[in-house]
C-alpha cells in the first residue's frame, strides 16, 4: 500500500537521495533543513508498505512578496512508483497545507520545457497556468515554464455552491394562523427564536 504523509526530519536524507536519483537540480542537506524548519507542513513524502520513501515534494512560502504565496522547490517520484497518482497526491497535500496554514493566495513553480510528464501533471491534472517562459533558467541552458495556480478562496467556493430551488408555485400555501377571537393578542410568536 502507498501513502502520503507530512515529512519529518528523519525523512530528509531519503528525500535528498530520491531527488539525486530523479532530477539534475540537487540541493545540500542544509536547504532541506531550512524548508522543514520554516514550513514543516509543506513537505510531504510518499512511502510504500515497508515505510520506504518513494516520492517527495519540497515546498516553501514566499512570505516577503505580497500576496503570500507558495513555491514548489522540487517534486519527484521514483521511476518504479510513477503513474500511480503519487505526485498528484503529494502536490495536493502540499497545496492544502499552503491554504489552510499560510492562507496562500497562489502557488508557483518552474519546470523544464522538455519535461512532458511534469508539464502534464501541472497543466492538465492540477490546473497550473503558464505565466512566462524564462530563457536559459536551468544550468544547462534549457528554458523553464514559470507556472502558477491561483487557489480558490473559501468565499468563492461557498458562493459557487448551488442555492436550494425556490418552492414551486403549485405547492399549497401554508395555512394561515388560526386566530381565536377573544384570546389576548400575543404578537404571533409562540416561542422565542432559536439561539443563533
Ligand atoms: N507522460 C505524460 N503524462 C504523464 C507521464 C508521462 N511520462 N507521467 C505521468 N503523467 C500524467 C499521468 O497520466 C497523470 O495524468 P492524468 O491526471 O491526466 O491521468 C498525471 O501526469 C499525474 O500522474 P501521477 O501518477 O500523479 O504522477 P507521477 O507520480 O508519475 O509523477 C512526476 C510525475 C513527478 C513528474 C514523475 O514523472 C517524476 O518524478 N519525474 C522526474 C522528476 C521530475 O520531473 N519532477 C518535476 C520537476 S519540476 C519541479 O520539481 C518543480
Amino acid at each position: 500500500m502507498l501513502s502520503v504523509r507530512e515529512a519529518t526530519v528523519f525523512d530528509l536524507l531519503n528525500m535528498q537521495q530520491t531527488n539525486l536519483w530523479c532530477l539534475p537540480e540537487n540541493y545540500n542537506l542544509k536547504y532541506y533543513f531550512y524548508h522543514i524548519l520554516s514550513w514543516p507542513q509543506l513537505l510531504q513524502v510518499a512511502e510504500d508498505h515497508k515505510g520506504k520513501v518513494v516520492g517527495y515534494v519540497l515546498a516553501k512560502m514566499e512570505e516577503e512578496d505580497l500576496p503570500p504565496h507558495g513555491h514548489i522547490t522540487s517534486l519527484s517520484v521514483l521511476r518504479t512508483h510513477r503513474k500511480c497518482g503519487l505526485a498528484t497526491k503529494l502536490m495536493t497535500a502540499s497545496h492544502d497545507r499552503m491554504t489552510e496554514t499560510f492562507d496562500s493566495h497562489h502557488v508557483a513553480l518552474h519546470v523544464r520545457k522538455s519535461n512532458r510528464a511534469a508539464f502534464h501533471l501541472y497543466s492538465q491534472t492540477l490546473n497550473y497556468e503558464i505565466r512566462d517562459i524564462e530563457k536559459g533558467y536551468y544550468a544547462d541552458g534549457e528554458d523553464a515554464y514559470d507556472m502558477r495556480k491561483v487557489f480558490k478562496r473559501k468565499e468563492d467556493v461557498l458562493s459557487e455552491e448551488p442555492t436550494p430551488p425556490a418552492s414551486p408555485s403549485h405547492e399549497p400555501r401554508p395555512a394561515p394562523p388560526v386566530v381565536s377571537y377573544g384570546a389576548p393578542a400575543t404578537g404571533g410568536a409562540a416561542e422565542p427564536p432559536p439561539p443563533p
